[in-house]
Protein backbone atom coordinates (compact mmCIF):
# COMPACT_ATOMS: atom_id res chain seq x y z
CA UNK A 1 0.00 0.00 0.00
CA UNK A 2 1.17 3.69 -1.17
CA UNK A 3 1.62 6.00 1.78
CA UNK A 4 -1.60 7.55 3.22
CA UNK A 5 -2.25 10.33 5.16
CA UNK A 6 -5.29 11.88 7.11
CA UNK A 7 -6.26 15.57 7.97
CA UNK A 8 -9.30 16.03 9.92
CA UNK A 9 -10.89 19.42 9.97
CA UNK A 10 -12.58 20.26 13.58
CA UNK A 11 -11.68 23.82 13.93
CA UNK A 12 -15.16 24.70 13.57
CA UNK A 13 -17.59 25.62 16.51
CA UNK A 14 -20.95 23.80 15.43
CA UNK A 15 -23.02 27.14 15.70
CA UNK A 16 -26.02 25.48 14.91
CA UNK A 17 -25.57 23.58 18.02
CA UNK A 18 -25.57 26.04 20.50
CA UNK A 19 -23.26 24.86 22.73
CA UNK A 20 -19.90 25.63 24.67
CA UNK A 21 -18.81 22.11 23.45
CA UNK A 22 -16.88 21.93 20.18
CA UNK A 23 -19.39 20.13 17.89
CA UNK A 24 -16.99 17.11 17.17
CA UNK A 25 -16.34 16.30 20.89
CA UNK A 26 -20.48 15.70 21.12
CA UNK A 27 -20.42 11.76 21.49
CA UNK A 28 -22.49 9.21 19.18
CA UNK A 29 -22.79 5.74 20.81
CA UNK A 30 -20.16 6.88 23.53
CA UNK A 31 -17.91 8.04 21.88
CA UNK A 32 -16.75 11.80 20.50
CA UNK A 33 -17.97 12.17 16.87
CA UNK A 34 -14.23 12.73 15.83
CA UNK A 35 -13.16 9.70 17.38
CA UNK A 36 -15.20 7.63 15.27
CA UNK A 37 -13.46 9.38 12.37
CA UNK A 38 -10.25 8.62 13.47
CA UNK A 39 -11.05 5.26 13.96
CA UNK A 40 -12.31 4.83 10.72
CA UNK A 41 -9.26 6.25 9.39
CA UNK A 42 -7.45 3.77 10.96
CA UNK A 43 -8.86 1.32 9.59
CA UNK A 44 -8.39 2.82 6.29
CA UNK A 45 -4.37 2.60 7.00
CA UNK A 46 -3.90 6.53 7.69
CA UNK A 47 -0.04 6.16 9.03
CA UNK A 48 -0.73 9.25 10.66
CA UNK A 49 -3.78 11.26 11.45
CA UNK A 50 -3.35 15.43 11.66
CA UNK A 51 -6.17 17.01 13.18
CA UNK A 52 -6.79 20.63 12.74
CA UNK A 53 -8.21 22.47 15.76
CA UNK A 54 -10.14 26.21 16.44
CA UNK A 55 -12.80 26.28 18.67
CA UNK A 56 -11.94 24.89 21.98
CA UNK A 57 -8.66 23.82 20.35
CA UNK A 58 -7.27 22.90 23.90
CA UNK A 59 -10.35 20.44 24.77
CA UNK A 60 -10.23 18.34 21.48
CA UNK A 61 -6.69 18.22 22.12
CA UNK A 62 -7.16 16.82 25.43
CA UNK A 63 -9.78 14.72 24.57
CA UNK A 64 -7.86 12.96 21.60
CA UNK A 65 -4.36 13.13 23.40
CA UNK A 66 -1.79 11.41 21.63
CA UNK A 67 -2.89 9.28 19.01
CA UNK A 68 -3.23 12.26 17.10
CA UNK A 69 -1.00 15.33 15.49
CA UNK A 70 -2.56 19.12 16.03
CA UNK A 71 -2.48 21.83 13.55
CA UNK A 72 -4.00 25.22 14.63
CA UNK A 73 -6.44 27.14 12.72
CA UNK A 74 -6.55 30.44 14.65
CA UNK A 75 -9.43 32.26 12.55
CA UNK A 76 -11.79 29.57 10.64
CA UNK A 77 -11.72 31.01 7.17
CA UNK A 78 -13.25 27.90 5.30
CA UNK A 79 -12.53 24.36 4.66
CA UNK A 80 -9.61 25.10 2.26
CA UNK A 81 -7.92 27.43 4.69
CA UNK A 82 -8.34 24.86 7.04
CA UNK A 83 -6.51 22.35 5.27
CA UNK A 84 -3.89 24.75 4.34
CA UNK A 85 -2.51 25.33 7.98
CA UNK A 86 -1.22 21.34 7.28
CA UNK A 87 0.75 22.55 5.13
CA UNK A 88 3.71 23.08 6.80
CA UNK A 89 3.22 19.95 8.25
CA UNK A 90 3.25 17.65 5.57
CA UNK A 91 5.20 19.42 3.31
CA UNK A 92 7.85 16.52 3.11
CA UNK A 93 5.22 13.95 2.59
CA UNK A 94 5.07 12.22 -1.05
CA UNK A 95 1.53 10.64 -0.71
CA UNK A 96 -1.95 10.71 -0.22
CA UNK A 97 -3.61 12.76 1.67
CA UNK A 98 -7.44 11.96 2.86
CA UNK A 99 -9.43 15.08 3.80
CA UNK A 100 -11.53 14.10 6.42
CA UNK A 101 -14.36 16.15 8.60
CA UNK A 102 -14.45 15.75 12.37
CA UNK A 103 -18.64 15.92 11.98
CA UNK A 104 -19.46 12.69 10.37
CA UNK A 105 -18.98 9.86 12.83
CA UNK A 106 -20.98 7.21 10.93
CA UNK A 107 -17.95 6.86 8.14
CA UNK A 108 -16.91 3.54 8.33
CA UNK A 109 -13.24 2.07 7.80
CA UNK A 110 -14.52 0.00 4.79
CA UNK A 111 -15.59 2.79 2.78
CA UNK A 112 -12.21 4.96 3.04
CA UNK A 113 -10.63 2.03 2.51
CA UNK A 114 -12.57 1.71 -0.90
CA UNK A 115 -12.23 5.34 -1.66
CA UNK A 116 -8.34 5.34 -1.37
CA UNK A 117 -8.27 2.22 -3.26
CA UNK A 118 -10.10 3.07 -6.08
CA UNK A 119 -7.83 6.60 -6.00
CA UNK A 120 -4.70 4.74 -6.55
CA UNK A 121 -6.27 2.43 -9.00
CA UNK A 122 -7.20 5.45 -11.42
CA UNK A 123 -4.09 7.60 -10.58
CA UNK A 124 -6.75 10.65 -10.44
CA UNK A 125 -4.64 13.99 -8.20
CA UNK A 126 -8.15 14.09 -6.44
CA UNK A 127 -11.05 11.54 -5.78
CA UNK A 128 -14.02 13.14 -4.16
CA UNK A 129 -16.13 10.72 -2.25
CA UNK A 130 -19.89 11.61 -3.25
CA UNK A 131 -23.43 10.41 -2.18
CA UNK A 132 -26.93 10.36 -3.23
CA UNK A 133 -28.79 12.33 -0.69
CA UNK A 134 -32.35 12.00 -0.58
CA UNK A 135 -32.34 15.13 0.88
CA UNK A 136 -29.51 17.45 -0.25
CA UNK A 137 -29.89 20.55 1.24
CA UNK A 138 -26.99 22.23 2.60
CA UNK A 139 -24.74 20.10 0.53
CA UNK A 140 -22.81 21.15 -2.15
CA UNK A 141 -23.20 19.63 -5.56
CA UNK A 142 -21.20 17.51 -7.42
CA UNK A 143 -21.43 19.29 -11.24
CA UNK A 144 -20.89 16.53 -14.06
CA UNK A 145 -20.42 17.51 -17.79
CA UNK A 146 -22.28 15.38 -20.35
CA UNK A 147 -19.68 12.20 -20.24
CA UNK A 148 -20.17 12.39 -16.07
CA UNK A 149 -16.18 13.28 -15.83
CA UNK A 150 -16.99 15.94 -12.48
CA UNK A 151 -16.16 18.94 -13.47
CA UNK A 152 -16.47 21.15 -10.17
CA UNK A 153 -18.05 21.10 -6.68
CA UNK A 154 -20.80 24.11 -6.09
CA UNK A 155 -22.12 25.11 -2.11
CA UNK A 156 -25.75 25.52 -2.29
CA UNK A 157 -25.59 28.77 -1.36
CA UNK A 158 -23.67 29.34 -4.18
CA UNK A 159 -25.60 27.53 -6.57
CA UNK A 160 -28.11 28.21 -9.30
CA UNK A 161 -31.22 26.13 -9.23
CA UNK A 162 -30.29 23.76 -12.03
CA UNK A 163 -27.53 22.61 -9.79
CA UNK A 164 -29.56 22.97 -6.95
CA UNK A 165 -31.72 20.16 -8.59
CA UNK A 166 -28.01 17.64 -8.75
CA UNK A 167 -28.65 15.33 -5.80
CA UNK A 168 -25.50 13.91 -5.92
CA UNK A 169 -23.71 15.86 -3.47
CA UNK A 170 -20.51 16.21 -2.02
CA UNK A 171 -19.27 13.94 1.67
CA UNK A 172 -16.62 16.30 2.23
CA UNK A 173 -14.40 13.04 2.09
CA UNK A 174 -11.17 13.09 -0.52
CA UNK A 175 -8.35 11.84 -1.39
CA UNK A 176 -5.58 14.32 -2.81
CA UNK A 177 -1.99 13.78 -4.04
CA UNK A 178 -0.30 16.37 -1.69
CA UNK A 179 1.38 17.99 -4.13
CA UNK A 180 -1.65 18.52 -6.24
CA UNK A 181 -3.74 19.62 -3.44
CA UNK A 182 -1.60 22.07 -1.67
CA UNK A 183 -0.90 23.81 -5.29
CA UNK A 184 -4.26 23.53 -6.10
CA UNK A 185 -4.75 25.28 -2.63
CA UNK A 186 -2.79 28.45 -3.55
CA UNK A 187 -5.57 29.06 -6.50
CA UNK A 188 -7.95 29.37 -4.05
CA UNK A 189 -10.35 32.68 -3.47
CA UNK A 190 -13.07 33.67 -0.89
CA UNK A 191 -14.91 35.51 -3.88
CA UNK A 192 -18.40 33.31 -3.24
CA UNK A 193 -21.07 34.27 -1.04
CA UNK A 194 -19.79 32.64 2.21
CA UNK A 195 -16.52 34.57 1.86
CA UNK A 196 -14.38 31.63 2.41
CA UNK A 197 -11.50 29.77 1.29
CA UNK A 198 -13.75 26.19 0.21
CA UNK A 199 -11.76 23.09 -0.29
CA UNK A 200 -14.06 22.10 -2.48
CA UNK A 201 -12.68 24.58 -4.97
CA UNK A 202 -9.90 22.71 -5.56
CA UNK A 203 -11.80 19.76 -7.69
CA UNK A 204 -13.03 22.32 -10.01
CA UNK A 205 -9.25 24.13 -9.97
CA UNK A 206 -7.56 21.09 -10.60
CA UNK A 207 -10.55 19.50 -13.41
CA UNK A 208 -9.92 22.91 -15.39
CA UNK A 209 -5.86 21.95 -15.44
CA UNK A 210 -6.72 18.68 -16.73
CA UNK A 211 -5.39 17.03 -13.98
CA UNK A 212 -7.36 13.72 -13.51
CA UNK A 213 -10.40 14.03 -11.27
CA UNK A 214 -12.36 11.43 -10.49
CA UNK A 215 -15.55 10.54 -7.90
CA UNK A 216 -16.61 7.53 -5.75
CA UNK A 217 -20.06 6.95 -5.14
CA UNK A 218 -20.58 5.73 -0.94
CA UNK A 219 -22.84 2.82 -0.90
CA UNK A 220 -24.71 3.78 1.70
CA UNK A 221 -25.58 7.82 2.06
CA UNK A 222 -26.21 7.31 5.34
CA UNK A 223 -22.10 6.38 6.16
CA UNK A 224 -21.13 9.97 5.21
CA UNK A 225 -24.00 11.89 7.25
CA UNK A 226 -22.74 15.64 8.66
CA UNK A 227 -24.13 16.47 11.71
CA UNK A 228 -24.66 20.05 12.46
CA UNK A 229 -27.35 20.09 14.77
CA UNK A 230 -29.03 17.92 18.03
CA UNK A 231 -31.15 16.87 15.78
CA UNK A 232 -28.87 15.30 13.30
CA UNK A 233 -27.02 14.10 16.79
CA UNK A 234 -30.20 12.24 17.61
CA UNK A 235 -30.70 10.71 14.21
CA UNK A 236 -26.90 9.76 13.86
CA UNK A 237 -27.22 7.63 17.45
CA UNK A 238 -30.00 6.07 16.53
CA UNK A 239 -28.20 4.65 13.44
CA UNK A 240 -25.31 3.76 15.28
CA UNK A 241 -27.10 2.24 18.03
CA UNK A 242 -29.02 0.11 15.39
CA UNK A 243 -25.19 -0.76 13.64
CA UNK A 244 -24.01 -2.12 17.32
CA UNK A 245 -26.48 -3.78 18.10
CA UNK A 246 -26.68 -5.98 14.34
CA UNK A 247 -23.08 -6.40 15.45
CA UNK A 248 -23.89 -7.97 18.58
CA UNK A 249 -26.33 -10.11 17.44
CA UNK A 250 -24.08 -11.41 14.78
CA UNK A 251 -21.95 -12.39 17.60
CA UNK A 252 -24.80 -14.60 18.91
CA UNK A 253 -26.02 -11.83 21.48
CA UNK A 254 -30.04 -11.77 21.75
CA UNK A 255 -31.35 -8.39 21.86
CA UNK A 256 -35.21 -8.75 23.12
CA UNK A 257 -36.28 -5.25 21.61
CA UNK A 258 -33.52 -3.14 19.42
CA UNK A 259 -35.96 0.14 20.10
CA UNK A 260 -35.15 0.45 24.13
CA UNK A 261 -31.60 -1.13 24.25
CA UNK A 262 -28.86 1.45 24.54
CA UNK A 263 -25.38 -0.26 24.00
CA UNK A 264 -22.19 1.95 23.40
CA UNK A 265 -19.65 1.38 20.95
CA UNK A 266 -17.05 0.07 23.21
CA UNK A 267 -19.22 -2.56 24.80
CA UNK A 268 -18.68 -6.42 24.39
CA UNK A 269 -20.87 -8.96 25.57
CA UNK A 270 -19.99 -12.95 25.00
CA UNK A 271 -22.46 -15.21 23.26
CA UNK A 272 -25.68 -16.65 24.46
CA UNK A 273 -26.17 -13.68 26.95
CA UNK A 274 -30.02 -11.84 26.71
CA UNK A 275 -30.12 -8.45 26.82
CA UNK A 276 -33.59 -7.57 28.01
CA UNK A 277 -35.59 -4.22 27.01
CA UNK A 278 -35.01 -0.75 28.88
CA UNK A 279 -31.82 -1.58 29.26
CA UNK A 280 -28.22 1.05 28.91
CA UNK A 281 -24.90 -0.54 28.80
CA UNK A 282 -22.37 2.49 28.60
CA UNK A 283 -18.29 2.91 28.14
CA UNK A 284 -15.54 0.43 28.44
CA UNK A 285 -17.72 -2.25 29.78
CA UNK A 286 -17.22 -5.87 28.99
CA UNK A 287 -19.88 -8.57 29.72
CA UNK A 288 -19.15 -12.52 28.95
CA UNK A 289 -21.54 -15.01 27.78
CA UNK A 290 -24.87 -16.74 28.74
CA UNK A 291 -25.66 -13.84 30.99
CA UNK A 292 -29.13 -12.22 31.48
CA UNK A 293 -29.18 -8.33 31.34
CA UNK A 294 -31.65 -6.17 32.20
CA UNK A 295 -34.82 -5.39 31.96
CA UNK A 296 -34.73 -1.80 33.34
CA UNK A 297 -31.01 -1.97 33.88
CA UNK A 298 -27.87 0.59 33.87
CA UNK A 299 -24.62 -0.61 33.67
CA UNK A 300 -21.27 1.93 32.83
CA UNK A 301 -17.82 1.11 32.87
CA UNK A 302 -17.79 -2.37 34.22
CA UNK A 303 -17.03 -5.75 33.73
CA UNK A 304 -19.01 -8.91 34.26
CA UNK A 305 -18.63 -12.34 33.85
CA UNK A 306 -20.32 -15.44 32.73
CA UNK A 307 -23.22 -16.89 33.79
CA UNK A 308 -24.56 -13.83 35.76
CA UNK A 309 -27.98 -12.08 36.07
CA UNK A 310 -28.71 -8.20 36.77
CA UNK A 311 -31.85 -7.40 36.62
CA UNK A 312 -33.94 -3.92 37.45
CA UNK A 313 -30.32 -2.38 38.69
CA UNK A 314 -27.47 0.04 38.51
CA UNK A 315 -23.96 -0.81 38.14
CA UNK A 316 -21.44 1.42 37.54
CA UNK A 317 -17.40 0.92 37.85
CA UNK A 318 -17.41 -2.39 39.22
CA UNK A 319 -16.60 -6.10 38.95
CA UNK A 320 -18.88 -8.69 38.96
CA UNK A 321 -17.85 -12.29 38.70
CA UNK A 322 -19.21 -15.46 37.18
CA UNK A 323 -23.08 -16.71 38.21
CA UNK A 324 -23.80 -13.83 39.96
CA UNK A 325 -27.38 -12.69 40.52
CA UNK A 326 -27.81 -9.46 41.18
CA UNK A 327 -30.93 -7.42 41.81
CA UNK A 328 -33.67 -6.54 41.72
CA UNK A 329 -33.44 -2.76 42.43
CA UNK A 330 -29.88 -2.76 43.27
CA UNK A 331 -27.14 0.04 43.19
CA UNK A 332 -23.79 -1.32 43.04
CA UNK A 333 -21.29 1.81 43.09
CA UNK A 334 -17.51 1.91 42.01
CA UNK A 335 -14.95 0.21 43.27
CA UNK A 336 -17.51 -2.77 44.18
CA UNK A 337 -16.04 -6.38 43.30
CA UNK A 338 -17.81 -9.05 43.58
CA UNK A 339 -16.74 -12.70 43.30
CA UNK A 340 -18.23 -15.66 42.14
CA UNK A 341 -21.56 -17.05 43.18
CA UNK A 342 -22.49 -13.92 45.10
CA UNK A 343 -26.11 -12.93 45.39
CA UNK A 344 -27.08 -9.04 45.97
CA UNK A 345 -30.67 -8.80 45.58
CA UNK A 346 -33.64 -6.60 46.61
CA UNK A 347 -32.92 -2.70 47.52
CA UNK A 348 -29.08 -3.11 48.77
CA UNK A 349 -26.51 -0.67 47.84
CA UNK A 350 -22.96 -1.40 47.90
CA UNK A 351 -20.08 0.53 47.30
CA UNK A 352 -16.25 0.49 47.27
CA UNK A 353 -16.35 -3.07 48.66
CA UNK A 354 -14.98 -6.96 48.18
CA UNK A 355 -17.49 -9.71 48.41
CA UNK A 356 -15.73 -12.69 48.23
CA UNK A 357 -17.22 -15.81 46.64
CA UNK A 358 -20.92 -17.18 47.67
CA UNK A 359 -21.59 -14.68 49.58
CA UNK A 360 -25.23 -13.16 50.27
CA UNK A 361 -26.66 -9.93 50.61
CA UNK A 362 -30.45 -10.74 49.55
CA UNK A 363 -32.36 -7.25 51.06
CA UNK A 364 -32.31 -3.86 52.26
CA UNK A 365 -28.57 -3.17 53.46
CA UNK A 366 -26.19 -0.78 52.23
CA UNK A 367 -22.64 -2.34 52.32
CA UNK A 368 -20.19 0.92 51.99
CA UNK A 369 -16.00 0.05 52.39
CA UNK A 370 -16.56 -2.68 53.27
CA UNK A 371 -14.13 -6.29 53.17
CA UNK A 372 -16.44 -9.23 53.38
CA UNK A 373 -14.94 -12.85 52.72
CA UNK A 374 -16.11 -15.98 51.38
CA UNK A 375 -19.56 -17.62 52.06
CA UNK A 376 -20.71 -14.73 54.50
CA UNK A 377 -24.96 -14.09 55.34
CA UNK A 378 -25.97 -10.73 55.61
CA UNK A 379 -29.40 -9.99 57.23
CA UNK A 380 -32.02 -8.11 55.36
CA UNK A 381 -31.16 -4.46 56.77
CA UNK A 382 -27.56 -4.62 57.83
CA UNK A 383 -26.37 -1.37 57.81
CA UNK A 384 -22.77 -0.59 57.63
CA UNK A 385 -21.94 2.48 59.49
CA UNK A 386 -18.44 4.31 57.48
CA UNK A 387 -18.97 7.22 58.23
CA UNK A 388 -18.52 9.31 61.04
CA UNK A 389 -19.35 12.65 59.38
CA UNK A 390 -15.28 13.53 58.91
CA UNK A 391 -13.78 9.92 58.04
CA UNK A 392 -14.89 7.05 55.89
CA UNK A 393 -13.74 3.56 57.93
CA UNK A 394 -13.75 -0.14 56.61
CA UNK A 395 -15.55 -3.08 57.72
CA UNK A 396 -14.02 -5.93 57.73
CA UNK A 397 -16.42 -9.17 57.70
CA UNK A 398 -14.57 -12.67 57.99
CA UNK A 399 -15.43 -15.70 55.74
CA UNK A 400 -18.77 -17.39 56.98
CA UNK A 401 -19.88 -15.35 59.33
CA UNK A 402 -23.34 -14.41 59.65
CA UNK A 403 -24.78 -11.15 60.22
CA UNK A 404 -28.23 -11.31 62.13
CA UNK A 405 -31.01 -8.50 60.40
CA UNK A 406 -31.25 -4.96 61.10
CA UNK A 407 -27.27 -4.86 62.94
CA UNK A 408 -25.32 -1.78 61.92
CA UNK A 409 -21.54 -2.41 61.96
CA UNK A 410 -19.53 0.23 63.21
CA UNK A 411 -16.63 1.27 61.65
CA UNK A 412 -13.50 0.35 61.80
CA UNK A 413 -14.93 -3.14 62.81
CA UNK A 414 -13.93 -6.82 62.43
CA UNK A 415 -16.34 -9.39 62.69
CA UNK A 416 -14.56 -12.88 62.64
CA UNK A 417 -14.25 -16.00 60.79
CA UNK A 418 -17.46 -18.12 61.94
CA UNK A 419 -18.69 -15.16 63.85
CA UNK A 420 -21.98 -14.24 64.52
CA UNK A 421 -24.30 -11.21 65.47
CA UNK A 422 -27.49 -10.90 66.85
CA UNK A 423 -30.41 -9.52 64.83
CA UNK A 424 -30.60 -5.94 65.77
CA UNK A 425 -27.52 -5.35 67.07
CA UNK A 426 -25.06 -1.98 67.06
CA UNK A 427 -21.98 -3.81 66.56
CA UNK A 428 -18.87 -1.69 67.88
CA UNK A 429 -16.37 -3.96 68.80
CA UNK A 430 -14.70 -6.87 67.22
CA UNK A 431 -16.49 -10.20 67.40
CA UNK A 432 -14.01 -12.86 67.65
CA UNK A 433 -13.91 -15.85 65.18
CA UNK A 434 -16.42 -18.18 66.13
CA UNK A 435 -18.40 -15.89 69.09
CA UNK A 436 -21.77 -14.18 69.10
CA UNK A 437 -21.98 -10.50 69.23
CA UNK A 438 -24.71 -9.48 70.70
CA UNK A 439 -25.25 -5.88 71.53
CA UNK A 440 -29.19 -4.71 72.49
CA UNK A 441 -30.99 -3.92 74.97
CA UNK A 442 -32.62 -7.45 76.31
CA UNK A 443 -36.16 -7.73 75.92
CA UNK A 444 -39.15 -6.88 79.17
CA UNK A 445 -42.85 -8.06 79.14
CA UNK A 446 -45.22 -6.01 81.28
CA UNK A 447 -48.06 -8.65 82.52
CA UNK A 448 -51.25 -6.33 81.76
CA UNK A 449 -50.19 -3.68 80.46
CA UNK A 450 -52.78 -3.14 77.81
CA UNK A 451 -55.59 -2.89 80.18
CA UNK A 452 -54.26 -0.29 82.87
CA UNK A 453 -53.72 1.51 79.16
C1 LIG B 1 -18.77 21.12 3.63
C2 LIG B 1 -18.50 21.20 2.15
C3 LIG B 1 -19.73 20.73 1.39
C4 LIG B 1 -20.08 19.32 1.81
C5 LIG B 1 -20.23 19.22 3.33
C6 LIG B 1 -20.33 17.78 3.73
C7 LIG B 1 -16.95 23.08 1.80
C8 LIG B 1 -16.83 24.48 1.38
N1 LIG B 1 -18.18 22.56 1.78
O1 LIG B 1 -19.83 22.01 3.93
O2 LIG B 1 -19.48 20.74 0.00
O3 LIG B 1 -21.26 18.90 1.17
O4 LIG B 1 -19.09 19.76 4.00
O5 LIG B 1 -20.61 17.64 5.10
O6 LIG B 1 -15.96 22.45 2.13
N2 LIG B 1 -13.94 23.49 9.34
C9 LIG B 1 -12.73 23.93 9.80
N3 LIG B 1 -12.35 25.20 9.56
C10 LIG B 1 -13.12 26.08 8.87
C11 LIG B 1 -14.37 25.61 8.40
C12 LIG B 1 -14.74 24.32 8.64
O7 LIG B 1 -11.98 23.17 10.44
O8 LIG B 1 -12.69 27.19 8.67
C13 LIG B 1 -14.35 22.11 9.63
C14 LIG B 1 -15.58 22.02 10.50
O9 LIG B 1 -15.21 21.96 11.87
C15 LIG B 1 -16.22 20.73 10.04
C16 LIG B 1 -15.78 20.61 8.58
O10 LIG B 1 -14.67 21.48 8.42
O11 LIG B 1 -15.76 19.60 10.76
C17 LIG B 1 -16.89 20.99 7.61
O12 LIG B 1 -17.27 22.32 7.87
P1 LIG B 1 -18.77 22.77 7.76
O13 LIG B 1 -18.85 24.20 8.10
O14 LIG B 1 -19.64 21.84 8.52
O15 LIG B 1 -18.99 22.60 6.18
P2 LIG B 1 -20.34 22.40 5.42
O16 LIG B 1 -21.04 23.70 5.31
O17 LIG B 1 -21.08 21.29 6.03
CA1 LIG C 1 -20.92 20.04 7.98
Amino acid sequence: MSDLLAVILAAGKGTRMKSTLPKVLHKIGGKPMVQHVLDAADVAGAKKKVVVVGFGAECVEGTLGKQAEFVVQAEQLGTGHAVMQAAEFLKDFDGTVMVLCGDTPLLRGKTLEKLFTEHKAVGASATVLTAHMPNPTGYGRVIRDASGQVLKIVEQKDANSRELAVNEVNTGIYCFERAALFEALQNTNCNNMQGEYYLTDVIGILATAHSKVWAVKVDDYQDTLGINSRMQLAEAEKIVRKRKLAELMDAGVTIMDIDSTFIDQEVTIGPDSIVYPFTWIEGNTTIGGNCQIGPNSRIQESIIGDNTTLHFSYAHECKVGNDVIVGPYVHLRPKTVLADKVKVGNFVEVKNSQVGIGSKIPHLSYIGDTDMGEKVNIGSGTITVNYDGKNKSRTIIEDGAFIGCNTNLVAPVTVGKGAYVAAGSTITKNVPSESLGVARARQSNIDGWAAKK
